[in-house]
């Protein structure tokens, strides 16, 4: 019994292993602008990791200084491409955000590829500066500005790609525009799970209403499950208490994580695909409410009001 029971676990590891999709291509990024959102930690650091092997110059948008700095420091180190640099952005700020926009329209000449991967699992019922809360703020709304903002750098530097990191964990979530913000919400109603899935739906809905407002432009825009993966994420509230935690032999690596990152960013046969999902390096399809084109274009819309951005006509 005890065998059979090592070999099952040692058969489910091998599917696991087997089964997660690797980036095959080999393409070289000489020349190439990328900002990585959260390029400090998880899956965003062996994103960015990745993209600098390639000669890429990779720009780490990141919330804290020292560890922003470390892991260019490292990234520099294992790649021996001096072009990666540290910048500030807090997405829980929308003044960084617009912040860090201004700054990079202003000093870069290009961007290529957009990464938004940062992302947070936030336990507390908690609102920012700018009055929405901050797991959506951090997910979605953060995100959402930034990229409204560095359009103009990513059309002028077509063809260009955005890359939105959403979770699997977007068919748990269920949009009530009347409570986007949590508005129906109090300290003990809040629950940070179905949050987390509303804003990872949020950025499967935003690149499909993108998607449509870019036709023509040179810019795509897809998204992302990165699979289940082992970093720091959600590891200082639930996730480290869950008995999910004792399974994370069977997780991917954080390498493992970010492949399809990276194969949305460099494959050649994606350069005119967008608005749509994938995983394990492949398309997929996402929840039947995440393809709703109506309701990806309201949401834009209620977004804009609340990030207070009027995006140029589509
Ligand atoms: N891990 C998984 O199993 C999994 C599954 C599905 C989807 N995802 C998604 O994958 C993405 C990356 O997650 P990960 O697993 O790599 O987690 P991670 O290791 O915790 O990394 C998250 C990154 O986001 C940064 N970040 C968080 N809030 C930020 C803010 N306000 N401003 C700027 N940066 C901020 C973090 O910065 P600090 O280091 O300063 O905290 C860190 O660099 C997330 O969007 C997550 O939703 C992960």
């Amino acid at each position: 019994m005890f065998l059979i029971t090592i070999l099952l676990i040692f058969v489910t590891w091998v599917y696991c292993k087997l089964s997660c999709g690797i980036c095959k291509n080999s393409r070289h990024l000489v020349g190439k602008t990328i900002i990585v959102t959260g390029g400090n930690a998880g899956i965003g650091y062996e994103t960015a990791k990745d993209l600098a092997g390639r000669g890429a110059r990779v720009i780490l948008a990141c919330r804290n200084e020292a560890r922003g700095v470390t892991a260019r420091d490292r990234i520099v180190a294992a790649t021996a491409n001096p072009d990666v640099h540290y910048r500030h952005l807090d997405l829980a700020s929308l003044h960084s955000v617009r912040h860090f926009a201004d700054a990079i329209i202003k000093t870069e000449k290009r961007l290529d590829v957009l990464i938004n991967n940062a992302g947070c699992y936030a336990a507390y019922f908690q609102y920012t500066e700018d009055g929405l809360l901050l797991q959506m703020q951090n997910n979605y709304f953060g995100p959402f500005l930034l990229t409204n903002l560095l359009l103009p750098l990513l059309k002028s530097s077509a063809p260009s790609r955005i890359i939105n990191v959403s979770s699997l964990a977007h068919v748990g979530g269920v949009i009530d525009f009347d409570n986007l913000n949590g508005e129906k919400e109090t300290k003990n109603t809040y629950n940070e799970l179905k949050v987390y899935c509303i804003s990872k739906l949020c950025n499967i809905l935003t690149t499909v209403e993108l998607e449509r407002r870019l036709k023509g432009t040179g810019v795509t825009v897809n998204c992302l499950h990165p699979g289940i993966v082992a970093t720091g994420f959600g590891s200082d509230n639930w996730l480290a208490s869950s008995f999910l935690f004792y399974l994370k032999a069977f997780w991917k690596s954080p390498w493992e994580g970010a492949q399809t990152t990276i194969h949305l960013a460099v494959t050649p046969e994606l350069a005119t695909t967008s608005g749509r999902y994938f995983e394990d390096c492949a398309e997929v399809l996402p929840s039947k409410q995440a393809q709703d084109v109506n309701l990806a274009r309201r949401l834009w819309e209620e977004s804009e009001i609340l990030v207070q951005f009027k995006a140029s006509a589509a």
